[in-house]
């Protein structure tokens, strides 16, 4: 991915450090999605102190640079080095997210938000789960756990936000549809879970996502990744990844096209070996083709983890990286 600064002509809100996300032009494809994504909002989000327009643009400079920073940070180190970083200084994540969010800004503009087609990809097989239970998804490098806002409004629960808006929320939903249940249980897994009064403490769980030993083997009914296959050992991810995932679950992966590469160097065919060796099969490999900046493939877990346990990346064909790391542009 290569990351420079560029100006939008879209009517929406300019960002500061908006990111090209690979060598084409800003053109929509049919795939392009704009529909926003209505997950229950953070509480104290866009509160604060007045700035003048020289310092909004300085905080704007510096959390820009900043987020870059961490960016490559994660995608050039190990899932443990990064876990063990942000661990010992969580401010690290606020950090990496408000940059992160003023990115995505740019993509619900011009190329579609990647978690707005896992949203849609996990309502659309919810109709396939049996035994009228809940649907468990394991949403791994949450962020700001938009997944989880979304599929799960209630989420915030009690003493979670202030009572007024909360009454008045509540009436809202009743009315908007009276009978829908709650039908999904989203683990959010993130590097940090963001401390009080933030109502995001509640509902991300802080790991580093080549381990959760707190999901059970075969307990989940979809694992999502949405561009947070950053650590260089994506190998070890995915793998534990297969653990959790029941057989017959679905991973649901989408990442940023160019770092799979292209043409000869494509490291398309490596990546989705691996996810095969894994015990994956590739349903859609590239569900939105059309798209220049993202790619979304869905898959199936077929074969158990007792036949995986023992499997390493040695066995995987091929050689080198999965995927490159996102590096943005010296200027
Ligand atoms: C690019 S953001 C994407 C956030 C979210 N999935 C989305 O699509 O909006 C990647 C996320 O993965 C998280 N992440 C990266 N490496 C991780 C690790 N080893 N364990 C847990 N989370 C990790 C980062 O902290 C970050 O929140």
């Amino acid at each position: 991915m290569s990351f420079k600064r560029k100006s939008t002509s879209s009517s929406g809100p300019p960002s500061k450090y908006s990111i090209a996300l690979a060598d084409s032009d800003d053109s929509e494809s049919e795939d392009d999605v704009k529909v926003e994504i209505k997950a229950k909002p953070i509480a104290g989000e866009g509160k604060g102190t007045k700035l003048t327009a020289i310092q909004q643009a300085h905080k704007e400079k510096l959390s820009g640079s900043r987020f870059r920073v961490l960016n490559e940070e994660l995608y050039t180190t190990t899932s443990e080095e990064s876990w063990e970083r942000f661990q010992s200084d969580p401010s690290l994540f606020s950090d990496y997210h408000t940059g992160f969010r003023e990115q995505a800004k740019t993509w619900q503009e011009g190329s579609g938000n990647p978690v707005h087609w896992i949203l849609e990809a996990i309502r659309s097989s919810s109709g396939s789960a049996g035994g009228g239970g809940k649907i468990e998804v394991a949403d791994f490098g949450c962020g700001d756990a938009t997944i989880a806002r979304t599929l799960c409004p209630g989420l915030f629960g009690a003493g979670g936000e202030d009572g007024k808006k909360k009454k008045k929320k509540k009436k809202k939903k009743k009315n908007d549809n009276p009978t829908q249940p709650q039908t999904f249980l989203v683990h959010s897994l993130d590097l940090v879970s963001p401390p009080p009064p933030s109502p995001l403490s509640s509902i991300i769980r802080a790991c580093n996502i080549s381990s959760v030993p707190f999901l059970p083997t075969e307990s989940v009914d979809i694992n999502v990744y949405s561009l947070a296959l950053m650590g260089t050992d994506v190998f070890n991810i995915l793998k534990e990844g297969s653990r959790v995932l029941k057989i017959g679950g679905r991973l649901l992966i989408a990442e940023v096209r160019s770092r799979f590469g292209t043409g000869n160097e494509s490291l398309l065919p490596r990546f989705k070996g691996m996810l095969e060796v894994l015990g994956f099969r590739v349903v859609n490999g590239d569900k939105r083709k059309n798209n220049k900046f993202f790619i979304f493939m869905e898959l199936a877990k077929e074969i158990g983890w007792d036949e995986v346990e023992e499997i390493k990346e040695s066995d995987v064909v091929g050689e080198g990286p999965f995927l490159k790391p996102c590096i943005y542009k010296r200027r």
